[in-house]
């Protein structure tokens, strides 16, 4: 199968791109290269015949059409977007414009390539899409695929605008889409201003490490291997027009999260005293959602799917990659957008 994969040079489309490789898929990589990308991140697959990259904006509709005519891909998987909650806050622009506008001129030129090819009944346009668009939970309860949308965040708003219109695409043209909403990855390759590296990263570097409010919210947490193991799964064998949620089946609050990972670097890169020490509360992000938690019923009932990995191995294997990868991420902490947010406390870490 020729995938068209946007985002793929990001934390989750390069896990998707490096996996849809090794399975011997072609792949076509649409990026930007955003703040966000990094190429290291495909670096392993980059000289392999099956790859190939194209540089562009989803914003740029000409663009995307002609990337889909030079390319003639049997499927889109949908990833790129701007990601990031804290900066949604501090400027919501780019959020609309590439998540939703960009999505837009996504589902045209897939649209208008789709038509023009003879509407082919295989070809897939895949949107992925978070959990935030359900809102937040009270301690029990969890999302599901029925779940009302309830977005709370500049970022998850305009995931959902996205998500609506990829289902009217659907609905109103026939365009043949499937749909998912994933709980919050973690795993190798994730940039540094989120919150597992940064809590890794700031220890290694003897800073604080930045916990929001009493670090009491809790998420749902997915090792990104398992997430793009999910999505080729849906891309393949879900349902037309149907969405899946994807969870980790691994809910944690924040502040026990951030202290294991402590303890792990105890174990695996021991200083005097414990990384638990330098555990620093910040004040809390505005409207930050209390509690994540995804059912997955669907996918595992539907698809067979279920996590390969608990939250303790995933990040056992995240910290050692972490500590035997200084050369991936120490260009991307002197990146100057990066430098003013890693560990500045407020506004630092995507919980
Ligand atoms: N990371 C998570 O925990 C999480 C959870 C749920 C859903 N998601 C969704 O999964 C997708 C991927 O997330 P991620 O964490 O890998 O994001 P990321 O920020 O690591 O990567 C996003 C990629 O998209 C590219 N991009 C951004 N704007 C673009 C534009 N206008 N044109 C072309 N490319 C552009 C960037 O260059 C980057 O490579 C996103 O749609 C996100 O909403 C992520």
């Amino acid at each position: 199968m020729k995938l068209l994969v946007t985002g793929g040079a990001g934390f989750i489309g390069s896990a998707v791109v490096r996996l849809a490789v090794a399975r011997g898929h072609q792949v076509v990589n649409l990026d930007a290269m955003t703040y966000a990308a990094c190429a290291a991140n495909v670096a392993s697959v980059a000289g392999s015949g099956l790859y190939a990259f194209e540089k562009a904006d989803i914003r740029d509709r000409a663009a995307l059409e002609r990337i889909f005519a030079a390319h003639r891909p049997d499927a889109v998987m949908h990833l790129a977007a701007e990601s990031h909650v804290d900066r949604s806050i501090d400027g919501p622009g780019d959020f609309i414009e590439t998540n939703i506008t960009g999505t837009y001129n996504m589902l045209e030129a897939a649209r208008v390539y789709w038509t023009a090819s003879g509407k082919p009944e295989g070809f897939r346009f895949h949107h992925i899409s978070t959990d935030e668009v359900f809102g937040s939970l009270g301690a029990e309860g969890q999302f599901t695929e029925a779940t009302p949308y309830d977005p709370r965040s500049p970022y998850s708003a305009s995931k959902a605008a996205s998500d609506h219109l990829v289902r009217a695409w659907h609905e109103t043209y026939g365009l043949p889409v499937v749909l998912t909403n994933c709980s919050n990855n973690y795993g190798p390759y994730h940039f540094p201003e989120k919150l597992i590296p940064v809590v890794i990263l700031n220890a290694l570097h003897g800073r604080e490490i930045p916990v929001y409010g009493k670090g009491e919210n809790i998420r749902d947490w997915l090792y990104v291997e398992d997430h793009a193991e999910a999505l080729l799964l849906v891309l393949e064998k879900g349902a037309l027009g149907r969405s899946y949620n994807i969870g980790g089946e691994n809910e944690r609050r924040n502040i026990d999260l951030v202290r294991m990972i402590c303890a792990l670097l105890d174990e695996m890169q021991p200083k005097a005293g414990s990384y638990a020490e330098q555990i620093a509360f910040v004040t809390d992000r505005p409207g930050h959602d209390a509690r994540y938690a995804i059912d997955p019923s669907r996918i595992r009932e539907e698809l067979g799917w279920r996590p390969s990995v608990t939250v303790e191995e995933g990040l056992r294997r995240t910290v050692r990659w972490y500590l035997d990868n200084e050369a991936w991420w120490r260009p991307l902490l002197e990146r100057a957008e990066l430098g003013q947010r890693l560990g500045a406390g407020d506004g630092a870490v995507k919980p």
